[in-house]
């Protein structure tokens, strides 16, 4: 697997000169701005397809030629894509097949992008032809650097060919239709079914089959995919594949994706202004409003959590890229605000502290027309270095050579890790009874809880080995099979620790109900108790939060504590052979009050399990983690005794004495932390001693032992 090998972080981003082949004056400027700007790369050619061949096996490639001769002439790289992102009009007129279909059977016209057919094999011959033609005419540029494959592969498709394929994908895993019919519980509302051609429809009802399709979408994704990089690796093995993904986007488990790639990337539009829109819910404003329109410091949690996801979706931690973030505005927000001045430079630092390689942008340049000519870019419609969005991206350039040696490094190794797994996100989202966004909400409520204490972590699904953590974070996992929580019960046996939270194991792989009490099979035993019914709260409702003396001894302290959203009636049960759970923290009203609201079962052989029975505020789950991570003395990217002001953060690169500590302040206001004595740090940007850390409104400071 070829990895990137860089001596200098990527800068740069998205650049279409096939929008501008009739205005060379405007691509010379390109090129005299790009090293003003501080930018070395460009992404080119990802919706170029008809401008490469504009009829049918009429091929025009001279412009790109062109374009990377003068790239490479400038030392610049070049992240060369594939045209598939946009299919060329020509194409979806003489074959219908490549258009998709909706789920009610009606065909697309030739619209948009990012929505052909992934069976068609038609769109899959063009596709490998223009591939392979890209690949034998540049495999030995010395501008290319990395394949960009289309972009953001999303949407699925209802044609009678993707239905074939869903037939044939059922046939493998289950033989039979008798099969079938049993894993989705087919006599609920006479959905039994009798001729494979009867499944011709995704039904919502059938909840297992939707699930089936879900992963079946995925995998024909992940194949198409394949077909695109194989078509490359022909001929440039050498060169790192990569496509650019979308954080937690809901229609693709992006884990079967990435089972094609070399290098992760994705695209990152965060909106960070400086004050977040009202909520209607004060304990859990994300009830209301998005993540888009949360304050500072919760979307930059929130990206966090979106870059460790990332980073996470390939092994051993490699370093990923920013493929595309806005310098300035991005103009599909519900209010386009401008970051302030800070604001930009603080979220691409942020990428680089989590492990990304690259800082690039949508995109260089502004277009004239179509639905993006407002988009923020690097190079305004003005057409100069004048502006400030140029000049901060020139500034953010030189800050990247600055750091250059942490480029290629990895995070700081993580002794926690948060679990995601996009089966339970699928499960949890359409179903009537749960509030919506609860698995989503829960996965970040302590993902905020461990990133605001500054400890590093890491975003795993559930093949990875667990035994590498200390610490395993299970928010909703709702789908859990035998062989998970047989692995589960493994991990605390051999001295692990766990949390786990309401919603988990409800359900297995088949979407059918573990019978027998929740959580699902075994785990009541590891947890020590049974979560009987679920009660689901309006948004005026808290569920009082009383500490026991057991929870006390762990750090809870109360007053300010809030439960709400959801709870479980949990009980624990009697003592088993491992002893029992205990309550930390109890419900202090409502008809459950008295019954256990966080349990924690010590097992003989070192490892403990919490069970978080209801939704509970910033403040308890702050003190709760706190409390654990000194427990299992895990470590925090700076002395614990370091305290961090509320928004302001700290994430790490690199271990040891090559540690890069990136602290970054989400507040308007200037923030001053002493530094405690006995230890020292210098200011890799400014290149001083510190005595003590003093942070701009949306400032970063980046630190190395000095
Ligand atoms: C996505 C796409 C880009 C562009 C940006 C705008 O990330 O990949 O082509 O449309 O959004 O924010
Ligand atoms: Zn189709």
């Amino acid at each position: 697997m070829p990895k990137l090998v860089l001596d200098q972080f990527l800068h740069g981003g998205d650049y279409n000169p096939d929008q501008w082949l009739d205005r060379p004056d405007i691509i010379d400027e390109d090129f005299r701005l790009a090293p003003l700007a501080g930018v070395n790369t460009w992404s080119v050619g990802i919706f170029a397809w008809t401008a490469l061949e504009p009829e049918e096996g009429r091929y025009t490639f001279e412009w790109l030629d062109a374009i990377l001769d003068r790239m490479a002439a400038q030392n610049m790289k070049a992240v060369l894509a594939t045209p598939s992102g946009a299919k060329p009009a020509w194409m979806a007129k003489k074959y219908e097949e490549i258009r998709r279909v909706s789920p009610e059977g009606v065909r697309d016209p030739q619209k948009m992008r990012h929505n052909h057919c992934y069976t068609s094999p038609v769109y899959r011959e063009k596709t490998r032809n223009i591939n392979r033609r890209l690949a034998e005419r540049y495999q030995k540029h010395p501008a290319l650097t990395v394949w960009h494959l289309s972009n953001e592969y999303s949407g699925e498709c209802h044609c009678n060919l993707c239905f074939a394929a869903f037939r044939e994908w059922l046939k493998k895993k289950y033989t039979t239709l008798d099969a079938i019919n049993k894993a989705w519980w087919s006599a609920f509302w006479s959905h039994l079914y009798t001729e494979w051609e009867q499944i011709d429809y995704i039904d919502w009802a059938v909840e297992s089959m939707v699930l089936d399709w879900r992963r079946f979408v995925s995998e024909q994704t992940a194949d198409f995919v394949k077909l695109e990089a194989d078509a490359l690796r022909e001929f440039t093995p050498h060169i790192p594949i990569t496509t650019n993904l979308m954080g937690d986007y809901f229609g693709l488990n992006y884990r079967e994706l990435a089972k094609h790639l070399d290098l992760i990337s994705w695209d990152s539009y965060p909106n960070i202004a400086d004050r977040p829109v009202p909520s209607a819910d004060t304990v859990f404003p994300d009830r209301t409003i998005g993540y888009y329109e949360s304050d500072n410091a919760e979307v930059f949690v929130v990206t966090g959590y979106m870059h460790d996801l990332m980073r996470g979706l390939l092994p051993d931690n490699r370093p990923f890229i920013l493929m595309e973030s806005c310098p300035s505005v991005t103009n599909w927000q519900n209010v386009c605000r401008l970051p302030r001045p800070g604001v930009f430079h603080m979220r691409s630092l942020q990428a680089i502290a989590h492990g990304s390689d690259s800082v690039q942008y949508f995109q260089w340049r502004k277009g004239r027309g179509g639905c993006e000519s407002f988009h923020g870019a690097v190079v305004d419609h003005e057409g100069t270095e004048k502006p400030r969005v140029f000049q901060e991206v020139a500034q953010l350039g030189k800050k990247l050579q600055q750091l250059s040696a942490w480029t290629g490094t990895k995070t700081t190794t993580a002794k926690v890790a948060i679990l995601f797994d996009w089966e339970s996100m699928w499960a949890m989202e359409p179903m009537s009874f749960i509030v919506k966004g609860t698995h989503g909400k829960t996965i970040r409520d302590h993902y905020r809880a461990i990133y605001t204490l500054g400890i590093p972590r890491d975003v795993i699904g559930l093949e990875a080995d667990f035994s590498q953590y200390r610490l395993l974070i299970l928010p909703c996992q709702y789908i859990m099979s035998e062989a998970l929580i047989e692995k589960i019960i493994t991990f605390v046996k051999n001295g692990g620790n766990i949390v786990a939270t309401y919603q988990t194991a409800v359900e297995n792989e088949y979407l059918q109900t573990h019978i027998g009490g929740f959580p699902g099979g075994k785990l009541k035993d590891l947890f020590g108790i049974w979560a009987e019914e679920t009660d689901w709260l309006y948004a005026d409702e808290e569920v009082k939060v009383t500490i026991t003396p057991k929870g006390k001894d762990s750090g809870l302290r109360g007053s300010d504590y809030r439960a709400g959203w959801c709870c479980e009636v949990t009980h624990i049960l009697p003592a088993d052979k491992d002893g029992s759970a205990e309550a930390l923290a109890t419900a202090g009203n409502q008809f459950y009050a008295g019954k256990s609201l966080l349990t924690c079962k010590r097992h003989p052989q070192g490892g403990s399990a919490f069970y978080l029975s209801s939704r509970v505020n910033k403040p308890m789950m702050m003190d709760f983690y706190r409390g654990l991570a000194k427990e299992l003395a895990i470590p925090f990217a700076l002395p614990e005794r370091m305290k961090l002001p509320d928004g302001v953060f700290a994430q790490s690169r690199g271990d040891g004495d090559a540690k890069a500590i990136f602290v970054f302040n989400t507040t308007s206001e200037e923030k001053v932390i002493a530094i405690p004595s006995g230890f020292h740090y210098t200011d890799v940007l400014t290149e001083s001693a510190l005595t003590e850390l003093r942070l701009t409104a949306y400032g970063t400071v980046v630190l190395t032992k000095k």
